[in-house]
């Protein structure tokens, strides 16, 4: 059960939202809310609908309002980095912030995604990335943190997409450790990623043709609804070790945790808010 401090509510608590649009099935708020209450920090979180186009208002409105933490989610991840005062070096090569922070009274753009992907996958998989050969589905938002992530820490990545433009792209901003590839890289690669919107519905088709899983790779997919893909449940059929993107949610809020509060995130308290075991 959440147990907030008796003074949350009044003018010294700290509050940190999100802003998105859509935003009312956001897992943030339990997420943040169960880490400040297991810590008994006098903070609290809200989701905040903000329409299309607003979120560089949201931003001044931030400033206005002395939030202490703001989360971005889609559409606003573009618009935001625009907006704040400086950006952290993952956030500027990326171009997009999941994450603001403030830092005398200046507003600093963060990209958290990555670094979620990568805690999530250490912890939940024990999954060293140095040296991995791994193959990323997909080149969109993010595709991008999870490659730039995973090269920076020596694995070498390819990126399979749909269009290839995207994909040349990705490997211009992340650099030698990747390379654009085709389906078949999926037969030598140790961890398979999907980072297409491929299987958040019923009749989806499969981002890969699952026969080219020949090398007992992992395999993780960054949807978590449903929380178990086709992939995910033809990669288990194959006896091979699978995870979904919820971890990856739970980490990178770990790591805003962190940024606004400077406190170790409380991570098992987090993943019991949203029912995850670690
Ligand atoms: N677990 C987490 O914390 C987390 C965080 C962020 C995102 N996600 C999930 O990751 C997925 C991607 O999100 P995103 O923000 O990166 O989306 P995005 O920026 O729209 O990118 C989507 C990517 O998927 C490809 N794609 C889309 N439809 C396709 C299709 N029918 N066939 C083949 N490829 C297709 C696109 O290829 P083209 O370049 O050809 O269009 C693009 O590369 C979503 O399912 C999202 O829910 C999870």
């Amino acid at each position: 059960m959440l147990v907030l401090p008796e003074n949350t509510g009044g003018p010294n608590t700290s509050v940190a939202a999100v802003i998105g649009d859509p935003v009312s099935h956001s897992l943030s708020p339990r997420l943040h809310n169960a880490a400040f209450a297991a810590l008994g920090l006098n903070w609290s979180y809200v989701a905040c609908h903000v329409p299309k186009g607003q979120g560089a208002q949201a931003i001044e409105d931030m400033r206005t309002l002395g939030l202490r933490g703001l989360s971005v989610t889609m559409p606003h991840k573009g618009e935001v980095a625009l907006a704040v005062d400086a950006l952290s070096d993952t956030a500027k090569k990326l171009g997009v912030v999941n994450c603001v922070r403030v830092e005398e009274e200046r507003l600093i753009g963060e990209n958290t995604d990555g670094i979620g992907f990568l805690d999530s996958v250490k912890s939940q998989m024990g999954i060293e990335v140095d040296d991995l050969r791994v193959v990323i589905l997909g080149a969109g938002g993010a595709a991008r943190s999870v490659a730039l992530t995973l090269a920076e820490n020596g694995a070498s990545v390819g990126i399979c997409n749909r269009t290839e433009e995207s994909a040349l792209e990705l490997v211009e901003m992340v650099g030698k450790a990747s390379s654009v590839v085709d389906e078949d890289a999926v037969k030598d690669a140790e961890l398979v990623i999907n980072a297409t919107p491929l299987g958040m519905n019923a009749n989806d088709p499969m981002p890969i043709d699952p026969s080219l899983l020949q090398n007992d790779p992992c395999v993780v997919d960054l949807i978590y609804k449903p929380a178990k893909t086709a992939l995910l449940e033809e990669a288990e059929s194959r006896g091979l070790e699978t995870l979904n993107g919820l971890g990856m949610l739970l980490y990178q809020a770990g790591e805003q945790f962190r940024l606004w509060t400077g406190e170790e995130p409380p991570i098992n308290a987090m993943a019991e808010s949203v029912g995850i075991s670690i």
